[in-house]
């Protein structure tokens, strides 16, 4: 097997829009947490272990604690969206201990925000068992009785999803088996049975990124999770989305780079909570970080940004973006749309002149601080027209990213960043503090 070292060439298939009409698309692709074992590239494969390249009908897919999404089928796993087979006794050693039977049915992540005892738990279903672990051990007390551990649940399933509040009703988990769909209160432990004729048989089920994906042979389709529409072109094939396969990709690679030599562009959180960071051509979600970090071209989601951003802000309900002398400014929803007439240039939109390094909006004030250089610009966002109100001096210059939060600012640059309580502190310091140094759990950088 021709091992791919601990490389920061690893190729990321990114997502491109693909005539989807959502925001996230279906595209999967990358993540920064699934390589901490072996690099193969999927088609680098040993003549004993299957290949997923080769179009496979998963088992069950299902994300563990930390984010990294296995696929099984038969005795075999794969860990996240790169990589070759392996048995799955050596990540689940009970699943064929025990039973020897060589696949499982199913499996899901429990969301319970109710009861965290069981919160983030792969939960495993093989005939009338089921298996919970957490951070790869069964937990006490299983295999148990399917029936006991979830009543009103039949054998032999085909597919499971959570699907957390917000998304479904209540916290559920669906079930599938054949062309029923057991919808299952995790806190009422009810269940509501629908029948959705118009999906194919999932064989696995997965939700990633806020969607739902059936899969059915190499196929998937996404689904809504309440209704069971289908909304676009489906069924897509899975290796052109959540494998990395040749002759399957979109095009487009990104490496992953190593921690000590990250170097973001712009940052930036929303009223929301959504928040996100921009490296040249990409960008990645930082908020959900249960489905592992992913990155995307920054042009799937703000296709008019094709050469990146210099800073990024939130302010209202609205993604402020500058590039140049060039300001693009994005409404926020499912999807981001730029509001008619942007781009405009910096110095009609914010009196600004000159290269922007960042800029941020500590929580729902009106004023941007735009960081140039050494300086440090107050822009009320209230006035018409903006004018720079306050020009100050910042203690460090080279700042390539800025962002204000409940934690206050920070201020990164390169591969560090430097945290400040207040605008106030930051400007009348006069000495840099203790730079911090950025990790993957920050920015799912390799560390
Ligand atoms: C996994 O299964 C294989 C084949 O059944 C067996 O040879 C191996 O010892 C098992 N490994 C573990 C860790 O249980
Ligand atoms: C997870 O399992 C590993 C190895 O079995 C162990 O070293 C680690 O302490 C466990 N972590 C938690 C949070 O239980
Ligand atoms: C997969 O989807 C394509 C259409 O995109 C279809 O032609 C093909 O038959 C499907 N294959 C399987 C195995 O479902
Ligand atoms: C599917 O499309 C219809 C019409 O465009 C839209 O109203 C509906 O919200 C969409 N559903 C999903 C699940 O995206
Ligand atoms: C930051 O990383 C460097 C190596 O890249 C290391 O020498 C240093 O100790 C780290 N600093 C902190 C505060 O962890």
């Amino acid at each position: 097997m021709k091992l791919l070292t601990k490389t920061l060439l690893l190729c990321m298939a990114l997502a491109l829009v693909h005539g989807a009409p959502s925001h996230h698309g279906d595209a999967a692709h990358h993540d920064g947490h699934d390589h901490d074992h072996d690099h193969d590239h999927d088609h680098d494969h040993d003549h004993a272990l299957p290949n997923r390249c080769d179009g496979i009908e998963f088992d069950a897919i299902s994300p563990d604690e930390k984010g990294v999404t296995y696929f099984f089928k038969g005795p075999h796993l794969w860990k996240g969206f790169h990589g070759p087979a392996h048995p799955s006794n050596e990540s689940f050693e009970e699943l064929d201990d025990i039973h020897n039977i060589g696949h499982v049915d199913a499996a899901f992540r429990m969301h319970d925000a109710e009861n965290l005892d069981d919160h983030d738990h792969i939960y495993f279903f093989l005939d009338d068992k089921v298996f919970s672990y957490y951070n790869h051990s069964l937990e006490e007390g299983y295999p148990k009785q399917l029936n006991e551990d979830f009543p009103g649940i039949p054998d032999h399933l085909d597919s499971a999803v959570e699907c957390p509040k917000g998304e479904c009703g209540a916290n559920s988990v669906l079930f599938f088996k054949g062309h029923d769909v057991h919808v299952y209160d995790i806190s009422t432990k009810t269940v509501k049975t629908k029948t959705w004729d118009h999906l194919p048989i999932c064989t696995s089920a997965f939700r990633w990124l806020e969607h739902y994906y059936c899969f059915h042979g190499h196929n998937f389709t996404r689904f809504n999770p309440v209704t069971g529409e289908v909304n676009g072109t489906y069924p897509k094939d899975a290796r052109a989305y959540f494998m990395s396969c040749p002759n399957f990709g979109h095009g487009g690679h990104y490496q992953i780079p190593k921690c000590s030599e990250v170097k973001i562009d712009a940052i930036t959180i929303d009223d929301a909570g959504k928040s996100y960071f921009f490296a040249g051509p990409i960008y990645m979600r930082l908020d959900m970080h249960r489905d592992g970090r992913h990155a995307f071209k920054i042009t799937k989601s703000w296709k008019e940004l094709t050469s990146g951003v210099d800073a990024v802000f939130s302010y209202a309900d609205k993604m402020y973006m500058i590039k140049d002398d060039q300001v693009y400014i994005y409404k926020s929803g499912p999807h981001y749309t730029l509001i008619e007439g942007y781009p405009k240039t910096l110095k009609e939109e914010l009196g600004v002149e000159g290269h922007v390094d960042a800029a941020f909006v500590c929580n729902s004030q009106h004023t941007v601080h735009v960081v140039q250089g050494k300086k440090l610009l107050d822009v009320d966002l209230t006035a018409t027209p903006r004018v720079v109100t306050q020009e100050r001096l910042l203690p460090l210059s080279d700042i390539d990213a800025a962002m204000c939060d409940a934690k206050g600012i920070h201020l990164f640059q390169g591969s560090h960043y430097y945290n400040y309580e207040s605008v106030e502190i930051l400007t009348a310091s006069r000495i840099a503090p203790e730079p911090h140094n950025i990790t993957s759990e920050m920015l799912g950088c390799q560390d």
